[in-house]
């Protein structure tokens, strides 16, 4: 990640589009912005639910923003959450946040995460994918989660339908800001999942944009689909391997566009 890139992300105004979209309060889908594809606690318990959580295990959660999700979700399962963001100022506000909590808050970014080998039972990447250097951050994400440990994992595919213009328009606003925007081939992310000694445990497609936030999945891969959200569960400890799986550009818009 560039120095522009990581300063995005402690801009006044990238905090503020987080005060709006990523707070536990806000359920008004309506307000939010329109490149904004989270959708609100409810429907995220019904994932991290999959993950079948146990109260006293340890959890991190890469990209933390606010705290939102750690606050949350630790209190709702009993359990320690960690949680590392690169933004400075994301972090600082979440320290705050989570004063009372166990969990440890640290800058680090998904592609180097500051933390050992086999650290953690589950980890959980909500909302963070697309941002990263996908076939860094898999490896990482891997390598900290202990063998039986489990990842939720959501992001954007790179073939979604070519009427779903909700989807272009949304990238195309992501492009318009000028920050990292990495659709992932979802094949290839299979593969290198297996390479790195897990597997695909549970898998949920969202064939359009807004399917994500309205609940709405089938769990046979379909040729398009616009979002995905998979349990991958580690099996065995491996050697790290690092591909190149994303494009800044989806499949679609290159097929479109040239
Ligand atoms: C849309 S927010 C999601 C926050 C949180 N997961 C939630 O749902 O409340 C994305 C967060 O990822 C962070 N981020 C972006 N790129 C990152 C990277 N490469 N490694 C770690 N965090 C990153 C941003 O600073 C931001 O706080």
């Amino acid at each position: 990640m560039s120095d522009h890139e990581k300063e995005y992300f402690n801009t006044p105004e990238y905090i503020a589009y987080l005060k709006r979209n990523c707070e536990l309060i806000d359920r008004d889908t309506g307000n939010r912005d329109e490149t904004f594809t989270s959708p609100h606690m409810d429907i995220i318990i019904k994932y991290t639910d999959q993950l079948g959580i146990e109260p006293g295990r340890q959890m991190l959660e890469i990209g933390c923003g606010l705290g939102r999700l750690v606050d949350y979700l630790g209190k709702h399962y009993g359990i320690d959450i960690s949680g590392i963001d690169v933004s400075d100022e994301t972090c600082k506000l979440a320290m705050e946040r989570l004063s009372q909590s166990s969990g440890e808050i640290k800058v680090g970014s998904a592609e180097k995460i500051p933390f050992p080998d086999s650290s953690f039972d589950y980890v959980l990447c909500w909302g963070v994918f697309d941002l990263t250097d996908q076939g860094y951050a898999i490896a990482e994400m891997l390598r900290v989660l202990k063998v039986g440990g489990k990842l939720l994992l959501t992001g954007k595919n790179n073939e979604f339908m070519p009427d779903d213009e909700d989807a272009q328009i949304a990238e195309i606003k992501s492009r318009e800001k000028n920050i990292p925007n990495h659709y992932t081939d979802y094949n290839a992310l299979k593969q290198l999942v297996e390479s790195n000694g897990a597997n695909l445990a549970l898998e949920h497609f969202f064939l359009r944009r807004g399917d994500f936030m309205a609940g709405r999945y089938v769990i046979n891969q379909p040729a398009q689909f616009q979002e995905y959200c998979v349990i991958v569960q580690k099996e065995s400890i491996e050697l790290p391997v690092i591909n190149e799986i994303s494009d800044s550009y989806s499949k679609t818009w290159r097929q479109k566009h040239g």
